[in-house]
């Protein structure tokens, strides 16, 4: 079984809309030939449209939430359907900032799953556990419960399309990042559990990303190991130079 690497990119609330849209010109014209992996840069709304115009089939773009109705008075809000008639395919769904700071819970990660899929949008679908947790050597139980109450209620032909993000909370941002052998031990876990729920196969088929503190100084352990395929990454994607070291890393250890 082989499957190919992701690189995928989270701005987060970064980036004026021209500083995104020269990083992407950049991305485009830097950009190695690549055959066994998958370039997502996830960007705030602002800048999915004029991005979208810039693809050439080499990467492509994610927003980063929706709102999990199609349409209609929710001031403020973007949904699904938005978003995907801005030419972007991916979205970022059930980022612990997002659960912590916007109080997600997920139920309602569920429901954004559903209408994201519905609309034809690949999630990008977060979990993780906080330090708390780890120190008590829950964190497998924890994020077992996190997709038991999301992504286990999907399909056996919805979970397909989706990509997981295993994302510490303790190793975003902190510099902290999970050792190869905690990040692998993790993964595996998830896989175990997609085994159990749905089918070895699907389990086998399903990218599963590791995400917090990677950066070209310690890609290249995390992605060698058998269960981790890519990263989501923050800081190290708001730099193009950074960023083409980790697809090319990626690249390099198919
Ligand atoms: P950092 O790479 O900045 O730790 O952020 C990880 C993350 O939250 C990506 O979604």
């Amino acid at each position: 079984m082989s499957r190919s690497k992701i690189v995928a990119g989270n701005w987060k609330m970064n980036k004026t809309l021209n500083e995104g849209i020269e990083f992407i010109q950049v991305l485009k014209e830097s950009m190695p030939e690549l055959n066994h992996t998958k370039v997502v840069v996830g960007m705030p709304f602002i800048h999915l449209a004029s991005a979208s115009t810039h693809l050439n089939g080499k990467f492509s773009i994610a927003a980063q939430n929706c709102h999990h109705e199609i349409q209609g008075a929710f001031t403020g809000e973007i949904s699904a359907a938005r978003i995907q008639s801005t030419g972007a395919e991916y979205v970022i769904l059930g980022h612990s900032e997002r659960r912590q700071y916007f109080k997600e819970t997920d139920e309602l990660i569920l429901k954004k799953l559903r209408s994201a899929l519905d609309q034809g949008l690949t999630p990008i679908f977060c979990c993780g556990e906080p330090l708390d947790i780890r120190e008590d050597d829950s964190h497998v139980a924890y994020v077992n419960e996190q997709m038991e109450n999301s992504i286990f209620q999907l399909s056996n032909e919805e979970i397909r399309k989706i990509i997981i993000a295993y994302e510490p909370i303790w190793a975003i941002g902190t510099g902290k990042t999970a050792s190869s052998a905690q990040a692998q031990e993790m993964h595996k876990e998830i896989r175990i559990s997609l085994a159990d729920n749905f089918t070895l196969a699907i389990a086998n088929d399903i990218h599963i990303l590791y995400g917090g503190s990677c950066s070209p100084a310690n890609a290249e352990e995390l992605f060698s190991q058998e269960d981790v395929d890519g990263g989501l990454i923050g800081g190290a994607s708001l730099k193009t130079s950074d960023f083409l070291e980790l697809i090319r890393i990626a690249e390099s250890i198919h």
